[in-house]
């Protein structure tokens, strides 16, 4: 470990979460911009490249520790089955530590599970402040419009930070204070394990509070330093559901601003929602009513939306992708998509290729050019290059129990209104009849033809519908009882 490693993080997590009003997920799975929230705390930490990195769990720690051993192995948890404050939970962890034979040495940095704007480059501030300033305790803070439920930092006439108050046990006097505790610390970690062993629960909660800490580390004499957030909103802490949905949207904004600096333009940014994980090139277009999500990545020049839902799907450079739902899709580059189309997982649509209005596509491949215009739906299949599939098109790959595919070769041109009987193969350059159920393989080169002969029963209206307006303009038309095409 290098002196200016930070010996560990510890990510209090155990928390009721009470104000969420939530019977289905503890606070901290609840997710946000792509990550749930002790999911952003967790990204943020690992940017510091810890030699511990400890989240407390307790309500609901099943879960909890189920999505941290998915999403983040190697991510330690420590469980404090009763939660009886911030304090005790930090305990909790060094206690954890040392039972795991795990002497902490140097800085340790206390965050909390939702603050999930909070980054990496900030702890790393913290924490560099704290070591060059030789302080015993280094808290975040931040000024910010509404201090209500927050802890208050008292200072000295000279500035020096005293204490922090919780806002249920500040006077009036000290609710007035409008800089507040993020609730994420630097601590020597010596002094941590000393001044945690000296905690009472003289409070409102009757709780151990972590915040005392800083009190009793300046009467010990030590140094107590802080470093004020340059942007309250790094530090927002959640505890409802209003509040998610305000950091949900400082968090977009911010992801935004990101990559309309990185040359995307955002036509509105109010109706555009990004997750952390998506990725662009310049020169990008994203028009009103779009979500990107998961590993979405817009290639150069492309334009997306509006109206369009993406999840983990690649937009290659300048394709037009209107009106969509893709999820797990590859969209090559200058290729078109929509208005009205669904992508699911595994569709890849090569260079310059179309999937249209009303067009469903599945596991499938679309060659360099190949076009689905209009109404069809396309599973399991490969399309040729070239190739141009006919209007309310089916490739039927479900036959109860199994799954086939349909094979459609270069430069073909099917009909409109085909049914492809999976599995079924159709050659290079070969063309189908509208309306053809293609149950048989089409050689290369050949039409396939599908479908009943058609017969016309000439005069049939007038015998059968004598009177109405059919058969008035069958009459205007011409003799009733003879037709121009086949015969009855
Ligand atoms: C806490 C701080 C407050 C600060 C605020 C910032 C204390 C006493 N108060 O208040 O000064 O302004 O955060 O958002 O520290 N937790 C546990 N175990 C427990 C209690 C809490 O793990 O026994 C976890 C929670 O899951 C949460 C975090 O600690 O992630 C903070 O707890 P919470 O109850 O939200 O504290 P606040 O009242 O917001
Ligand atoms: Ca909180």
């Amino acid at each position: 470990m290098s002196a200016n490693q930070t010996a560990a993080v510890i990510v209090l997590a155990a928390g009721g979460g009470t104000r969420m009003k939530s019977k289905a997920l503890p606070k901290v799975l609840h997710p946000i911009c792509g990550r749930t929230l002790v999911g952003h705390a967790v990204s943020a930490a690992q940017e510091l490249t810890p030699g511990q990195l400890v989240v407390v769990v307790g309500h609901m720690r099943e879960l909890v520790q189920q999505h941290l051993a998915d999403e983040y192995p190697g991510v330690r948890t420590a469980v404090q089955a009763e939660q009886n404050g911030t304090g005790h939970a930090v305990r909790t962890a060094l206690e954890a530590l040392a039972a795991d034979g795990v002497q902490l040495d140097g800085t340790v940095i206390v965050t909390t599970g939702d603050a999930p704007l909070l980054t990496g480059a900030t702890l790393a501030a913290l924490a560099e402040a704290h070591t060059t300033q030789g302080n015993g305790v280094t808290v975040l803070t931040a000024v910010v419009p509404d201090a209500a439920g927050y802890g208050r930092i008292l200072r000295e006439a000279d500035g020096q930070v005293a204490a922090i108050v919780e806002h249920k046990d500040a006077t009036d006097e000290q609710r007035a204070i409008a800089e507040i505790n993020s609730g994420v610390f630097a601590f020597d970690a010596k002094l941590l394990a000393e001044a945690l062993g000296r905690l009472g629960t003289d409070n409102v909660q009757g709780e151990e509070y972590l915040t005392d800490t800083l009190a009793i580390l300046r009467t010990a004499g030590h140094r107590v330093g802080a470093v004020v957030a340059a942007d309250y909103r790094d530090i927002v802490g959640i505890n409802d559901r209003v509040q998610l949905a305000e950091a949900r949207r400082m968090l977009n904004d911010r992801l935004l601003e990101r990559a309309m600096r990185a040359g995307v333009t955002v036509v509105d940014p109010a109706s555009t929602w990004f997750d952390v994980q998506v990725g662009y090139e310049p020169d990008a277009v994203v028009l009103p009513g779009t979500q990107l999500h998961g590993a979405t990545h817009l290639g150069e020049g492309c334009e997306v939306g509006p109206n369009t839902t993406l999840t983990d799907t690649l937009v290659g450079a300048g394709a037009h992708v209107s009106n969509t739902t893709a999820v797990g899709a590859e969209i090559g580059e200058l290729a078109s998509v929509g208005p009205y189309a669904y992508l699911r997982p595994g569709s890849r649509l090569a260079r310059k290729a179309k999937a249209g209005t009303y067009v469903e596509i599945k596991n499938s491949e679309l060659g360099e050019g190949a076009k689905v215009p209009h109404l069809s739906y396309i599973g399991d299949a490969t399309i040729g290059e070239g190739s141009n599939i006919g209007a309310a098109s089916v490739t039927v790959n479900y036959d109860g129990v199994n799954k086939h595919r349909t094979v459609i070769g270069a430069h073909c041109r099917t009909g409109s209104d085909n049914m492809f009987i999976a599995p079924v193969t159709v050659g290079d350059g070969a063309y189908t009849a509208a309306g053809s159920v293609v149950t048989n393989d089409v050689p290369a080169g050949a039409l396939g033809v599908a479908r009943a002969q058609q017969r016309n029963i000439a005069g049939w209206v007038a015998r059968k519908r004598p009177g109405t307006a059919s058969a008035q303009a069958a009459e205007a038309a011409g003799t009733p009882g003879t037709g121009e095409a086949g015969q009855a």
